[in-house]
């Protein structure tokens, strides 16, 4: 789509000359006489930029900026000024014209700042296309993502959708399970109906009952009332079960024959009733573990799990660190700002970064260090990461044959050395490599190992400096 350029000036040989200068640059080019007429013609197709005289009979350039920055804030104004308007131009830029020129001005002054105007447009329109893409293509229900190993979970939401399957999911802490739940509802035909989110943890064992199930009047001390239960307010629906393992067991048991049964017992009461609720339970957790330790009811895990997705670690998917990191950046920002972006350093390190609070942590962190950030650009200074829990912990051996313990808690090191050593260098490898004496070719194998960093940049940069051990690029 071609750019639109209009032209202003009450004069009609100026505006005429002004428009033939203008015909070089790749834009659509339309000429008024007056403010008004102005403001007719971007009535009826709006402009990205308006060059306008300020001096003009009716209404002048300076009404007619105003009106343009308030009706179509993307377009720039540029204003042409006479001898003895100076202070109108001061007064025009701060009312948001784009620049002014004095009169008389040449055809390269004119063409210069209207090109830049154009430039600007064209860099504005390409970053709100680049973040329309990253809203399109990669949200699901609000699951952005663009790693190929999410994949698996946005294809086991859309198989079990349509179903009313019991659904398991299991993740580490933050890393969306209860998104992923409510992306299973919102693709299912359920989706006009309620969606409800139970969770056991911190309650009493007779509260999270009657919360679940209902209860009668006087079932229990201090029950002053009837209460219909999450259950059944999610009829129709779905019911998600959050921490599923944080449930007493005696519960647990109820769960499992409300599911079997499709009917709810309320608390004091002898009749059951019908129940259509799909359940969804979510544990951060290894199932296995859970099982061992007698904290899951074998049979109920059995019931719930016949369907099992299992929601990656961040750690695991790189790819989604800058897409999530720019998604919440744009988040904080309000819709008529531009968001402020990370610098690169900021960004590996980021991505160097073992992330054991998942997407909350990276939320977090964006969050926190936007706030720090003084200027447009974020940078690892900005940026507080927690130290990760390196401690060998006894149970973290338990189902891990000792190679495979030790390759990880090697890597675990690598990376909070790694990590550690580009956030002092602010993410300069050279710089990193001659903190840790080591040579740039070994540190480059360990982010190449550990996919700290893009490849092609890292190669880029030993490329530039003439790395000292070329055979070691491979
Ligand atoms: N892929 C994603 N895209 C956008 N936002 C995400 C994504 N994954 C997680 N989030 C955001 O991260 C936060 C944590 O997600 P969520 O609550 O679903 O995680 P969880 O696994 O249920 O965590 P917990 O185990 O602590 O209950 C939420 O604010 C969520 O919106
Ligand atoms: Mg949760």
């Amino acid at each position: 789509m071609s750019a639109r350029i209009l032209v202003v000036d009450d004069k009609r040989d100026l505006a005429r000359g002004v428009a033939l200068v203008l015909s070089k640059l790749q834009a659509e080019i339309a000429v008024a006489h007056s403010a008004e007429e102005a403001l007719e013609l971007l009535e009826r197709e709006p402009a990205d930029v308006v060059l306008s005289d300020i001096r003009m009979p009716g209404r002048d350039g300076l009404s007619l900026l105003d009106c343009v920055r308030e009706r179509w804030p993307q377009a720039h104004v540029i204003l042409f000024t006479g001898y003895g308007t100076i202070d109108s131009a001061v007064d025009a830029m701060r009312r948001g014209a784009f620049d002014y020129l004095t009169k008389p001005f040449n055809n390269d002054e004119l063409l210069v700042v209207t090109e830049r105007a154009l430039n600007e447009i064209r860099d504005q329109q390409e970053i709100a296309r680049l973040r329309a893409e990253l809203r399109g293509t990669y949200d699901f229900h609000g699951i952005y993502s663009r790693d190929r190993h999410m994949q698996p979970v946005i294809e086991a939401i859309r198989r079990v959708a349509p179903t009313s399957a019991t659904v398991l999911i299991w993740g580490e802490s933050g890393t969306g399970k209860e998104l992923v739940a409510r992306a299973i509802h919102a693709e299912s035909p359920r989706a006009n109906r309620p969606f409800v989110a139970f969770n056991a943890a911190a309650l009493p064992e007779t509260l999270a009952e009657a919360e679940l199930f209902g209860c009668k009047k006087g079932a229990y001390t201090s029950a002053d009332r009837d209460r219909k239960g999450l259950f059944l307010e999610a009829d129709g629906g779905t019911l998600l079960i959050d921490e599923v393992a944080s449930m007493p067991i005696g519960l647990q048991g109820k769960l499992l024959r409300t599911l079997q049964e499709r009917e709810v017992l309320p608390l004091g009461s002898g009749t059951p009733i019908q129940v259509d609720a799909r359940v969804i339970a979510t544990t951060n957790e290894e199932a296995r573990r859970l099982l061992r330790e007698n904290r899951l009811r074998r049979d109920l895990y059995y019931r719930l799990s016949v369907m099992r997705i299992a929601v990656p670690a961040l750690r695991q998917r790189i790819e989604d660190i800058p897409l999530l990191a720019e998604l919440f950046l744009e988040r904080l920002t309000s819709p008529e700002k531009v968001a402020k972006r990370l610098s690169p350093g900021a960004l590996r390190l980021l991505i160097s970064h073992d992330w054991p609070g998942n997407v909350r942590e990276l939320q977090n962190v964006v969050e926190r260090a936007a706030l720090m950030a003084r200027g447009e650009e974020v940078s690892p200074a900005d940026m507080t990461l927690e130290d990760d829990d390196l401690d060998w912990q006894p149970e973290d051996a338990e189902s891990v044959p000792y190679e495979e313990a030790k390759r990880s808690a090697i890597e675990r090191f690598q990376r909070r050395y790694v990590e550690h050593l580009m956030h002092e260098a602010e993410g300069n490898i050279s710089a990193a490599a001659r903190k840790a004496n080591m040579t740039r070719a070994a540190l480059h194998r360990i982010l190449k190992r550990l996919g700290l960093a893009a490849e092609g940049e890292i190669d880029a940069e030993l490329e530039e400096g003439r790395e000292e051990e070329p055979s070691s690029l491979v």
